[in-house]
């Protein structure tokens, strides 16, 4: 609930506060983000400012220090000694003197950056003292269910001027400093999202400068109490709804606060915003919880999966990458088809190389045709087929990428970034195309809608291989944003105009596994490590910030692709449950006892399909040795266990339920283990496992190197 009272604005959530004020000098400060207080005190928060020797303040009051404030948003140049939110300028002045003019409440509108839709909203809206018509409105959306604040920022310029923006964040959070540490993401292709912990001394600057979000470093991170565990402390999350390159920034002052500024990566930004027009930061979507990560990163996952991310039905689909790479023809995809359907498959996805040419990564990419000398009756005849056995047919496709062999490149150099006389930089063999120019983002949705009018596609995995390195020539990094502006326009087109399409998002793996393609596309493709021992990590680090349901998780051929490594079939099956389900492996190749083995995953998982695609992920173990996780869908839920390596005479850690009824019994099934425990000793005591570490006994559990054990449990 939003109440606007005097000079107070306070943003309350189910078991939160955020509380504004609105000062005598027009400044608006952040009294208090954390647990409830009671608004008959809220004068009382004002009384904290005290005089600091040295610094600036107000002429006509000494109290009114400005390094004592906890600014909602700052500017350079005012007297804060810290890291500024935003930086305006224009020919003639180098800074900007913004004052609350306006408070008001009003619906969500739709913005060039993607916006979650519902929740109440009110916007603070500031006026330049410097420049006459130039505003900025701090906009904040509550989802009071959810505890969750959404913010951006949008400056409008009404001025007969253009301003510049060299920074510009989408929010500021200024708090008491205490004992805190930052949890930031970071990782590469193939270990996307491995959980750092940082010690806030000083200043931590991190994100992604790629011009894609999330491989290096996802856009998610927490600043927390330094003894926050799973179950305990003070967790603030954060998460930014862009696929971009992004800015985290926590920094503490000389007076014993900490800011944290997240936004568009401002390294090399310079954005001019004409007379006349505006510009939207992305969201930051903000939570908190006294209850330690796994609530504070649940709250996380519900906005996410309930307020951005599309509520689609998601087929279990085999994909054909790492079965035959490029080799892919017709008649091997039409035996692929087959099989799949025999096994359960709701669907293949025909991944790369059946454009023309395209028999490797260096040619093809943009010229979006169907290859003859591989189809010979046409993608629409094979999409026929699939529809023909009730099956659904996808398709992939890297629509923002050409080939420099290529039918487009030949015709229009031009569309592609590259900068004259620059040394080439290349990325597997390709180019990104200008999306900002409108004859190239039309080309684009074009081949898209090719796609589903001509071929008959109702899956689309959308691809992208490579960072960015040109940019065009005048631009800095502004120029992602006005790229990804141009990018969620075509999405945001596609998407109203084939509502029943599902989308992929695929980066290389997981390099755009992000809010802002979520909103578009109800799946992402973690990583393109899917050997379990990795990808129970990866999961693991992800499930931080988003919800098993929009991670698409393949089972796929031992040893992995990617790391070599041997596994056992529950290992792959159980950690590719945990999440939207599918597979990549030669399923014409594999033995009888192999397809018996899948066969009996997908019915499994079709079983389980409505409780992971609702559930929120706890994590219950700090072991290093261990990753378990409780998947929760009310009365009803998985525990999944990896043991990473196998050590002789060693326990399994107590892994104890969290979140249920104490007076209920819950049955708990697993393989052929049956047996009834109460809520009360699930959670004080944990699961009771017949576990035997020798290799010998009777009807005991023998867990080994990269072992798992799923548990359903469900309240009787
Ligand atoms: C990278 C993706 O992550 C893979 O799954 C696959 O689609 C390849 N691209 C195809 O080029």
């Amino acid at each position: 609930m939003i109440t606007i009272t005097n000079d107070f604005v306070h943003l309350a959530t189910k078991n939160n506060s955020y509380l504004l004020h609105i000062n005598k000098y027009g400044d608006l400060e952040n009294l208090h983000y954390g647990c409830k207080i009671n608004s008959a005190d809220f004068h009382l928060l004002l009384r904290r400012r005290s005089f600091i020797v040295n610094t600036l303040f107000a002429k006509d009051d000494m109290t009114y220090c400005i390094d004592g404030i906890n600014f909602e948003y700052s500017f350079p140049f005012r007297g804060d000694s810290g890291s500024c939110a935003c930086h305006v300028a224009d020919d003639e002045c180098g800074m900007a003197d913004f004052v609350v003019s306006k408070v008001f409440k009003a619906p969500q509108t739709e913005q060039d950056m993607p916006v979650p839709s519902g929740g109440e909203s009110v916007c603070i809206e500031l006026a330049d003292k410097i420049r006459d018509g130039l505003t900025l409105q701090l906009w904040y959306v509550v989802y009071e269910e959810l505890d969750v604040i959404c913010r951006y920022v949008k400056i409008i310029n009404k001025t007969e001027m253009d301003v510049k923006l060299s920074k510009v964040m989408s929010a500021q959070y200024d708090m008491p400093k205490g004992d805190k540490k930052a949890v930031i993401f970071d990782g590469a292709w193939g270990r996307e999202r491995a959980k750092k912990v940082v010690p806030i001394i000083g200043a931590i600057a991190a994100g992604s400068f790629s011009g894609m979000s999330s491989a290096e470093c996802s856009p998610f991170f927490m600043v927390e109490d330094a003894s926050a565990t799973q179950c305990s402390g003070n967790v603030y999350c954060f998460n930014l709804m862009y696929s971009g390159s992004h800015e985290i920034s926590v920094e503490c002052t000389p007076y014993d606060s900490i800011r944290v500024l997240h936004g568009v990566q401002s390294d090399a930004f310079n954005y001019v915003v004409n007379s006349g027009e505006s510009f939207v930061t992305p969201v930051s979507v903000s939570t908190f919880s006294d209850k330690g990560e796994g609530t504070a990163s649940v709250n996380m996952q519900k906005f996410a999966g309930d307020i951005v991310i599309p509520k689609k039905h998601i087929p279990i689909m085999l994909n054909s990458w790492e079965s035959v790479y490029f080799d892919l023809n017709e008649a091997k995809l039409q035996e692929f088809a087959a099989k799949a359907k025999s096994l359960g498959f709701d669907g293949v996805v025909v991944d790369d190389g059946w454009f023309i040419g395209r028999d490797d990564d260096t040619t093809s990419l943009g010229d979006w045709f169907e290859d003859r000398r591989k189809f010979p009756h046409g993608i629409k005849a094979y999409a026929d087929y699939l529809h023909s056995m009730d099956m659904a047919f996808g398709i992939w496709i890297e629509p923002e990428m050409v080939s420099e062999r290529s039918q487009l490149y030949k015709a229009h150099p031009d569309w592609a970034l590259k900068c004259k006389n620059a040394r080439e930089i290349v990325g597997r063999n390709q180019l990104i195309l200008d999306l900002t120019k409108p004859e190239v983002a039309d080309y684009v949705y074009e081949a898209l809608q090719r796609l589903v009018t001509e071929y008959g596609a109702d899956y689309i995995k959308w691809d992208f291989n490579r960072r960015f390195a040109d940019v065009p020539r005048g631009e800095g990094s502004e120029y992602f944003y006005k790229y990804y502006r141009a990018l969620y326009q075509i999405l945001r087109k596609f998407t109203a105009n084939y509502p029943d399409v599902i989308l992929e998002n695929c980066a290389s793996g997981g390099g755009r596994f992000d809010l802002g393609m979520m909103s578009y596309a109800p799946i992402g493709w973690v990583s393109d490590n899917t050997d379990p021992l990795s990808r129970a990590e990866i999961q693991q680090g992800t499930s931080y910030g988003f919800p098993i349901r929009a991670m698409l998780n393949h089972i796929s051929a031992s040893p992995s692709h990617q790391t070599k490594r041997a596994t056992n079939f529950d290992a792959r099956k159980n950690t590719a449950f945990i999440g939207s389900f599918g597979a990549q492996y030669d399923v014409t190749k594999i033995s009888d006892s192999e397809c018996e083995q899948i066969k009996n995953a997908i019915c499994e998982y079709k079983a389980l399909q409505p409780i992971i695609q609702n559930a929120s992920l706890y994590r219950l173990s700090d072991n290093e040795n261990y990753v378990v996780w409780q998947v929760d869908s009310g009365d009803v839920g998985l525990v999944y266990i990896m043991q990473k390596r196998f050590y002789t005479v060693s326990s399994l850690p107590g892994i104890r339920l969290i979140h249920l009824d104490e007076n209920a019994t819950y049955m708990l099934q697993f393989d052929n283990f049956k047996f009834e425990a109460s809520g009360l000793t699930l959670q004080n005591y944990g699961v009771p496992l017949p576990m035997n570490y020798q290799g010998c006994g009777d009807g005991a559990i023998n867990l080994t190197d990269m072992s798992t054990i799923l548990i359903k449990f469900q309240k009787i």
